[in-house]
């Protein structure tokens, strides 16, 4: 398993020969300039809800990926299906078979409203798992008790992607607290440095983690890691 960081809460995945590109905001993100969506390759989209920091790019990909699945919320895939696009609708507690794996609809708690203010559901995070390997997704979230029941009810994780920008998600503090929550020890950082609420003393959060005996991984916008 394959994780290229896009900026923001972006990413994009590549399991079992399938790429699947999460919550896209890259046109409207200066520090992603370096990313080019029109080669973006996406059989999947995955969306954690449906505010625009999340979803701006989803049409933009669907043109050059026609056959790409919207895999989110059954408000956010009706919505996508009247442009046009096809989608794989969830809800929470419900995991879905792919052919790269298993996606898992888990609690966020956030909100989700659509861009042009169409109701967007209850927002979500992802469980994606295959043989081999599991991570979570959180998308915008706060610490939330309901991640205790991710090691109950999944396989165990390689690595958890929790935003730690703080402001309109939890910060770093508590998302530390989030990685015992989900038994994990290895996090991918993300939701930090975009918008000016949300910049991020990457010294602090890394000697925070560090003192919790955690690693936080903190990457480039366009690098990689494999699991
Ligand atoms: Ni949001
Ligand atoms: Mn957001």
């Amino acid at each position: 398993m394959k994780i290229t960081y896009l900026g923001h809460a972006a990413l994009q995945l590549e399991i079992a020969g399938k790429y699947i590109v999460v919550d896209p905001f890259i046109s409207g993100n200066p520090l992603a300039s370096g990313i080019d969506i029109a080669t973006l390759k996406a059989d999947y989209i995955l969306l954690t809800h449906g505010h625009q920091d999340h979803i701006l790019d989803v049409e933009q990909i669907a043109k050059t990926n026609p056959n790409t699945l919207v895999v989110s919320n059954y408000e956010i895939v009706s919505w996508l299906g009247e442009k046009g696009l096809n989608g794989h609708p969830l809800n929470h507690g419900g995991k879905k078979v792919f052919d790269f794996g298993t996606v898992k609809y888990v609690t966020a708690i956030h909100s989700s409203v659509l861009p042009d203010g169409t109701y967007g559901g209850n927002p979500g995070g992802f469980v994606i798992w295959n043989a081999d390997k599991c991570i979570y997704i959180a998308g915008d979230t706060a610490l939330t008790l309901d991640m205790k029941l991710i090691p109950d009810t999944c396989p165990a994780l390689d690595l958890a992607v929790l935003p730690i920008g703080d402001n309109f998600t939890m910060g770093y503090e508590d998302a530390v607290i989030a990685a015992d929550f989900v038994q994990c020890e290895k996090v991918l950082g993300c939701h930090y440095d975009t918008f000016p609420p949300i910049v991020l003393d990457k010294s602090a959060a890394r000697q925070h983690f560090e003192a919790k005996g955690k690693e936080l991984l903190l990457l480039e916008i366009g690098e990689s890691i494999s699991l």
